[in-house]
């Protein structure tokens, strides 16, 4: 087959590929991207583009017949998922042995689907899990330049104090705060003058309107607003969809050879492409990066990838958890999708957990406090070749939740002691299950900087060939990790543009 050239390559759209098109697309290198999701910019028949989380259609899920959202039920009710037709739509939730990974999918990656947090990670911390990185540069200029770049914002104090959408908030700020627990409102890419005139009746409600995990239609800076849109005004890149890479491998001259399977809507292969550059960048995520390379390895394509590539993976200690309040502290029947506090107990150095207040809007008043923990879990696990299905497996087993869930029980053990609360039993599919354990919103690892890849994110064993995603950070960062992502991305960028791009 013919083979189309360009001289670099990015595969995925997330963050970790949209810093790469935009700032190669700056340096003048014409640069194509390959997103195996569709652009959402076009409304279906509704006229808007996403659809909404109560009514899903096939918009939400990536070839599904049913959709499968983090709360399973909610007062033992299978309420909360619905039939739908098989689409590749924006949210996937890919499946492991014992864990899935939610992953958003389309131009823009996981910044489509997710909860806006943009938070910077405790610099301490972020010095124990890059030991070789320079701090000073790192809170210096890339993460300021990638929380200007995608649009950060704060939630104005005096208006979440006051407004209903914020209620559920501020009841668990101050059950927290009874605990004698801190609590930090963490910043967003969400607009918030947008989210204030949705309150006020002035602009169409998307985050006060339930809309979060299949899609933001307003307010949201997701990336293909900012990094990608900025990447296309370039006139150097251009982004191929519905094109999911399958194979790299390496011609005798040295440039990079990329199999990819453009699909249509039913998910049909309908033409298999060749394409070939001489730059080489991924951004499939930590899941998608690491499959390709641990598929390349194994399978005799780039023999020479390391053993770390597909080590050191983690999910950021996640769990889900919700709490049953008494009746007259009601969280409200409006509540916005955007959280903006965290309760930050990771300087608690015998069980370090930052939990995200998070929403669950139904329209109803339930009396639920609803949480993501972020936790200080040290397991890893590690990807391996699956030859009979050409997939990965992922080595990561209950007994490893189990860290993550005894971190976030100690913590919210104390929280419904000081409030005299208990656990919600009706959340996630039957009643034993009180901490949802089985998923992460963060997959992270996979090619861990300084292991799989140089200081920079160049894959070692190769040159010309790097990872700028989710796979460079090793399973855990404390906080919600697309800021991070964002600027080691910038980082990589910054130096290979420097160093290795020059004629
Ligand atoms: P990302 O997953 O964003 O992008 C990878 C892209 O590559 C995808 O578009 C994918 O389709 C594509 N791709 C993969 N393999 C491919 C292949 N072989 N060929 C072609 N394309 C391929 N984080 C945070 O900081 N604050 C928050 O509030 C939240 N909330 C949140 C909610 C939900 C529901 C989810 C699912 C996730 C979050 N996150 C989050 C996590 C955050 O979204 C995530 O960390 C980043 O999107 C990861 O960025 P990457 O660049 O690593 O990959």
């Amino acid at each position: 087959a013919a083979v189309d050239n360009a001289p670099a390559i990015v595969v995925g759209s997330g963050y970790g590929g949209a810093v790469a098109a935009l700032r190669l697309g700056q340096a003048g290198i014409r640069t194509l991207v390959l997103e195996m999701g569709r652009a959402w910019n076009t409304p279906g028949s509704d006229g808007k583009v996403f659809c909404s989380t109560s009514a899903p259609d096939e918009r939400s899920m990536w070839f599904r017949t049913r959709t499968e959202a983090p709360l399973a039920t909610f007062l033992w009710l299978d309420v909360v998922n619905k039939d739908i037709s098989s689409y590749p739509g924006v949210l996937d939730r890919v499946h492991f042995d014992a864990m899935s990974v939610y992953v958003g999918r389309g131009v823009g990656g996981g910044s489509l689907v997710n909860g806006g947090m943009a938070v910077t990670p405790l610099r301490s911390y972020f010095k124990e899990q890059f030991p070789t990185v320079d701090a000073a540069e790192m809170y210096g200029t890339y993460f300021p330049r990638a929380r200007s770049m995608l649009g950060v914002n704060t939630v104005d104090p005096a208006w979440f104090e006051s407004t209903d959408w914020y209620r559920f908030t501020r009841v668990s700020r101050a059950h927290a705060q009874r605990t004698g627990l801190k609590t930090t409102f963490v910043p967003s890419v969400y607009d918030f003058g947008h989210m204030q005139r949705e309150a006020a009746g002035t602009a169409t409600r998307s985050a006060l309107g339930g809309e979060v995990i299949y899609g933001n239609n307003h307010g949201k800076r997701s990336l293909d607003k900012t990094y990608l849109a900025d990447a296309l005004g370039t006139g150097n890149v251009t982004i191929h969809t519905l094109e999911k890479v399958r194979a790299v491998s390496r011609a005798a001259d040295g440039s990079w050879l990329l199999t990819a399977d453009r699909i249509d809507h039913t998910g049909k292969v309908v033409e298999t492409r060749q394409y070939g550059c001489t730059y080489l960048f991924l951004g499939g995520g930590s899941v998608g990066t690491t499959e390709l390379l641990v598929r390349a390895r194994e399978t005799g394509a780039l023999p020479a990838l390391p053993a770390s590539v597909g080590a050191g993976w983690g999910t950021n200690g996640n769990v889900m958890l919700g709490r049953a309040n008494h009746l007259w502290d009601t969280v409200g029947a409006n509540q916005s999708t955007m959280p903006v506090m965290g309760i930050d107990d990771w300087a608690n150095t015998a069980n370090p957990v930052f939990a995200e207040i998070a929403p669950l809007p139904t329209g109803l008043e339930h009396w639920v406090s609803l949480y993501l923990a972020i936790t200080k879990n040290p397991s890893r696990a590690a990807f391996s070749y699956d030859s009979g299905t050409g997939g990965v497996r992922l080595g990561w087993t209950a007994a490893h939740s189990a860290v993550s869930v005894a971190m976030a029980r100690k913590l919210f053990d104390r929280i419904n002691a000081a409030n005299s609360t208990i656990y919600r039993y009706d959340l996630f599919g039957s009643a034993d299950k009180v901490f949802a354990d089985d998923f992460t919103y963060h997959p992270l690892g996979g090619c861990v900087l300084g292991k799989a890849t140089d200081d920079y994110g160049r894959v070692k064993g190769y040159s010309r060939l790097y990872v700028t995603d989710g796979s460079l950070v090793p399973g855990s960062i404390g906080v919600n990790p697309f800021v991070t992502i964002t600027a080691l991305a910038e980082r990589t960028m910054a130096r290979v543009l420097a160093e290795d791009t020059a004629p």
